[in-house]
């Protein structure tokens, strides 16, 4: 007997997270598709039923408490856990000052981080998280002094936290560029999110959990623009290749076309 595996996908109503849905509904998954605003999951359900394809729409906003833990309570009670997540949701704001570095983190990196605290506990043994990143949070593109923070072997869960509140901290203040901060507060998000991966994939190991982290390339949605050379469906690719990978595979690496790229 086989058992149906089931995944949260953030950010499923649209561009590379709808993809995501949609491939690993292909693959027999049950889906859960989270979307901010519940009309725009279930939009979204009706157009993959078009294919034939059954997802579950939910009201995920990854920022708001209750929507996590509304999740976490019917991925407990109803669905036994579950046997991947995919941290897809993410925000690009246009222009760089303090709100958009304290709005942008405070997405992209704390409460993506946050719900993946909250919903690792229920995936199950075998499971897999995957973080979708982005080249903008490759560490080559930062100044050595960030370089050495994030990739410090003894970076600490609190240490990285610490350190994307004190970005924040620093382009209120007007010193971020003097500190070797870059004016780009998306990808420090991402840089986080990339170092928090290896943490996790240390700490989620004994219970059997890998956690990946990818990056689809530069992709045709309303984030990546009409100039993008890459379609939804081939960004989402890797993505539900690492959410598929089997038990046993790695952990704590980053991929993009479906090979490790170095973080
Ligand atoms: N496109 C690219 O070229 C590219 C390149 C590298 C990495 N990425 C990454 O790929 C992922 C998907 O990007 P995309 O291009 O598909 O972007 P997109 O078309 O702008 O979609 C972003 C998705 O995230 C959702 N979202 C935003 N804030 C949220 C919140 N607080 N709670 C829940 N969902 C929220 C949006 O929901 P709403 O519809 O409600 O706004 C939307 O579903 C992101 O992590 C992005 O950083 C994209």
């Amino acid at each position: 007997m086989t058992t149906q595996r089931t995944a949260i996908v953030t950010g499923g109503n649209r561009g590379i997270g709808l993809e995501v849905c949609r491939g690993l509904a292909r693959a027999g998954v049950q889906v859960v598709l989270g979307a901010r605003e519940l009309a725009a999951g279930q939009e979204a359900a009706r157009e993959l039923a078009k294919s034939g394809l059954t997802v579950l729409p939910r009201k995920l906003d990854i920022t708001l408490e209750e929507d996590r833990s509304a999740i976490a309570r019917e991925a407990r009670d109803a669905w036994g856990g579950i046997e991947i997540l995919v941290n897809n949701a993410a925000i690009d704001l246009r222009g760089f000052d303090a709100n958009v570095a304290r709005t942008t983190t405070s997405v992209d990196y704390f409460a993506t981080a946050i719900l993946t605290d909250e919903l690792s506990p229920i995936v199950n043994s075998g499971g897999t998280i995957v973080m979708v990143s982005s080249g903008l949070g490759a560490l080559d593109g930062f100044s050595e002094e960030i370089r050495a923070q994030f990739s410090d072997p003894a970076l600490t869960r609190e240490r990285l936290d610490a350190l994307v509140s004190s970005f924040v901290r620093a382009v209120e203040e007007g010193t971020h560029e003097r500190q070797g901060w870059p004016s780009s507060a998306y990808g420090v998000s991402k840089l986080a999110l990339n170092a928090l991966t290896r943490l996790l994939a240390h700490d989620l190991a004994p219970r059997g959990v890998r956690v990946n982290s990818t990056c689809p390339g530069w992709v045709k949605t309303r984030m990546g623009g009409n100039s993008a050379p890459r379609t939804a469906a081939e960004g989402a690719d890797t993505i539900v290749w690492a959410a598929l990978l089997p038990s046993g595979g790695p952990s704590g690496r980053w991929f993009r076309d479906r090979s490790e790229i170095p973080w």
